[in-house]
């Protein structure tokens, strides 16, 4: 079997968003591999051996339409990875890098992506639980500009508890409500996103800090072991264990997936699950088994 063919990227035009390090850089790592003519973009300078490569800032809408204006005419696969961490004082920025320029960019690119063609995203963990915000991130996705986003995003700034979870869990929302609509499924254009777990990478350092109430990376690390690591005895993935599952939700592999949430996470979330609905049910699970048993 020819694993190129498998995967269907041998020249073929991907876009890489978030594409200088951590998870992006290794999805763009393996889709050279396999062939694909990348197209990185990156706020900082992308080190690899790419097709071309855009610096740009993808939390701002000026420099997006300045891209858009460059990237191809033709894009078989567009995968969107970029993120930044959530601290005080910088809220608005993660909704657009983390969320709505990402939107943003799928949406002007729409038209220029293949029939069969994939979007791919990189949402989190952290957005478990998006069911509860989705009809507010709907909202949100229909207003029809980015400045009525914007608009939005400074009358509802209070209602957002943590604006890094909000992010992730709009980024779910807009799967969930994008994967049957006309503009994709006309064309048959897939939409997914993965949910890593907890990952070194450029941005481990920016979660320590903000995840500690005082800003402390040592604190903050010890935070997100017990909430992420502690329950499953487990450890932090590498960039390769997401990036490489990523190219492989946005290839041919997977024609017939979309509208997927994919949790990476060694089961964290799976067992966030099964502890909720054992309590909900207020059966343990031998309780279960033996009643399945009778
Ligand atoms: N590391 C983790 O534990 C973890 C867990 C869950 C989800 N994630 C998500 O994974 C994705 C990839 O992050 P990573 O962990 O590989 O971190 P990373 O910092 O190594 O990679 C993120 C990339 O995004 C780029 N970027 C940031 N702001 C940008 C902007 N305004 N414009 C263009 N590019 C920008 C950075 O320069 C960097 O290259 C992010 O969306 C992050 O939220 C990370």
């Amino acid at each position: 079997m020819d694993l190129k063919k498998l995967f269907g990227f041998d020249g073929k035009t991907v876009v890489v968003g978030g594409a200088a390090s951590g998870m992006g850089k290794s999805a763009c790592e393996l889709l050279i591999e396999l062939g694909a003519k990348v197209h990185a973009v990156d706020i900082n300078p992308v080190d690899l051996p790419v097709e071309k490569s855009y610096q740009t800032d993808l939390g701002d809408k000026d420099s997006i339409d300045n891209l858009i204006n460059e990237l191809p005419e033709k894009i078989d696969a567009l995968f969107l990875c970029e993120g930044i961490a959530g601290f005080k004082g910088r809220e608005l920025l993660v909704q657009k890098v983390n969320f709505y320029g990402q939107k943003y960019i799928t949406e002007c690119l729409l038209n220029r992506i293949v029939d069969h063609g994939s979007v791919t995203y990189i949402s989190s963990v952290g957005g478990f639980g998006w069911q509860q915000i989705y009809t507010k991130a709907v909202e949100l996705i229909n207003l029809p500009s980015w400045e009525d986003a914007m608009k939005w995003y400074e009358e509802h700034h209070k209602d957002i508890e943590s604006s890094y979870v909000f992010a992730k869990q709009c980024l779910l929302s807009y799967v969930t409500y994008k994967c049957h609509s006309k503009e994709f499924i006309e064309r048959k254009i897939r939409i997914n996103a993965i949910n890593p777990g907890d990952t070194t990478t450029g941005l481990t350092d920016d979660f320590n800090k903000s995840t500690s109430p005082n800003g402390d990376a040592i604190e903050g690390a010890a935070m997100i072991e017990n909430i992420f690591l502690k329950s499953w005895n487990g450890y932090a993935a590498e960039p390769k264990d997401m990036g490489y599952p990523m190219v492989v939700v946005g290839s041919d592999i997977c024609s017939y997936m979309s509208g997927q949430l994919i949790y990476i996470d060694y089961g964290l979330t799976s067992s966030w699950t099964n502890g909720a609905l054992l309590k909900s049910n207020n059966k343990t699970i031998e309780e279960i088994s033996a009643e399945s048993q009778e």
